[in-house]
């Protein structure tokens, strides 16, 4: 029988509580045998009894310095990540790390270089490439059902904006959300991002610019392979999470739509009623955290290369450091910038 890989939990907020159900109910071969966070909340305690995790505390150095356990589910604030995928290295765990996976290159840089002296694997948390309409659109553009790509437009909305504290360790717009875009216009394209013009503005909430952040923006794109791209982002869509991708070709075009609750139309005189996107990103890609999971768990146990990468990690990063310095300074800005 194969074995079981047995994991510790840091950081049990919205994602690590996801994840850790998810492992504990639907994942074949991980369990976990340990959840810290530096504030273990009365929720966070019951779910963690609930899903039958008893080691459950405040010190991450529980998890690292367990021998039984395998592999380490990065889930604390975006400001912890490459410290913990360092400490994880260095003890010899495989490492599951949700994005971004930092905020600087050198830093990142200086992580990915133990994470190989180590020889452990490390997957990065971009779960919107498990998800099953973007990954049937980036199918066919890769199988050249649309010919070579000529413009990748991707719109990525939150349906609200997240809480302050939590803005304030996110790292902002670039780095927080539509990181996720960057790393998906690029598996989209089969491509590199070479070039980007952003505009940003405060529209939705002033908190946001009290922080430094914007809350609107539109970034355009140039890839390596030629193609030319833009996603909008928004941190409000009353109507739901708004998640579409769209690739044109020469041969053609691909796109998806958005996930409804139902399919059900309805129709009366006052006109056609469609159901709203779903909610949020527990909603619409909780598939797709599962299948992420169960990929990484997959090729931990098979010694196989991961599906999403640190180096991925660090391209989004880039990408998302030239977006902030095009809103900065007012022009293009190259990722050849970027140090
Ligand atoms: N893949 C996705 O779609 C997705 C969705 C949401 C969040 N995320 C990422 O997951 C991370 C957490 O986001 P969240 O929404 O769960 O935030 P959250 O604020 O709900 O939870 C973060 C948790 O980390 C804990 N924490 C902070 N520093 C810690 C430390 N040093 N040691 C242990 N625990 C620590 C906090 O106490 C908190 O409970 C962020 O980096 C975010 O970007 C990814």
């Amino acid at each position: 029988m194969t074995k079981v890989i047995t994991t510790g939990i840091i950081g049990l907020g919205r994602i690590g509580k996801l994840h850790a159900a998810n492992i504990q109910n639907s994942i074949e071969g991980m369990q976990v045998k340990t959840a810290v966070d530096v504030v273990i909340t009365e929720e966070a305690a019951m779910l963690m009894k609930k899903l039958g995790i008893e080691n459950v505390g405040t010190d991450a150095d529980r998890i690292f310095n367990d021998p039984e356990i395998d592999a380490v589910i990065i889930c604390s604030s975006t400001d912890t990540h490459t410290d913990f995928i360092v400490r994880a290295a260095k003890a010899g765990k495989h490492i599951f790390c949700e994005k971004p996976i930092g905020s600087d290159v050198a830093s990142i840089e200086a992580a990915l270089r133990e994470v190989r002296k180590a020889g452990v694997a490390l997957q990065l948390g971009f779960v919107r490439r498990f998800d099953h309409n973007h990954k049937a659109v980036r199918e066919a553009v890769h199988a050249g059902k649309i010919g070579k790509p000529e413009i990748v437009k991707i719109t990525s909305r939150d349906p609200a904006a997240p809480p302050e504290a939590y803005v304030r360790t996110s790292g902002g717009l670039f780095f927080d959300m539509m990181i996720h875009d960057f790393d998906m216009a690029c598996y989209l394209a089969g491509s590199q991002v070479t070039e980007v013009f952003t505009y940003g503005k405060v529209l939705v909430d002033d908190m946001f610019g009290k922080l430094g952040d914007v809350d609107t923006a539109i970034v355009s794109l140039v890839f390596e392979n030629g193609a030319i791209g833009v996603i909008d982002n928004s941190r409000r869509a009353p109507y739901g999470y708004d998640q579409r991708v769209e690739v044109h070709g020469a041969l053609g075009c691909v796109q998806d739509t958005n996930d409804v609750g139902s399919t059900c139309l309805l129709s009366t005189a006052d006109g056609v009623a469609a159901e709203k996107p779903l909610w949020f990103f527990l909603e619409r890609y909780n598939a797709a955290f599962i299948a992420e999971l169960q990929a990484f768990t997959q090729a931990v146990s098979d010694g196989k290369d991961v599906a999403v990468s640190g180096e991925d990690g660090l391209a989004a990063i880039k990408i998302a450091m030239a977006a902030k310095k095009s809103l900065d300074e007012k022009r293009p800005v190259s990722i050849s910038e970027i140090k």
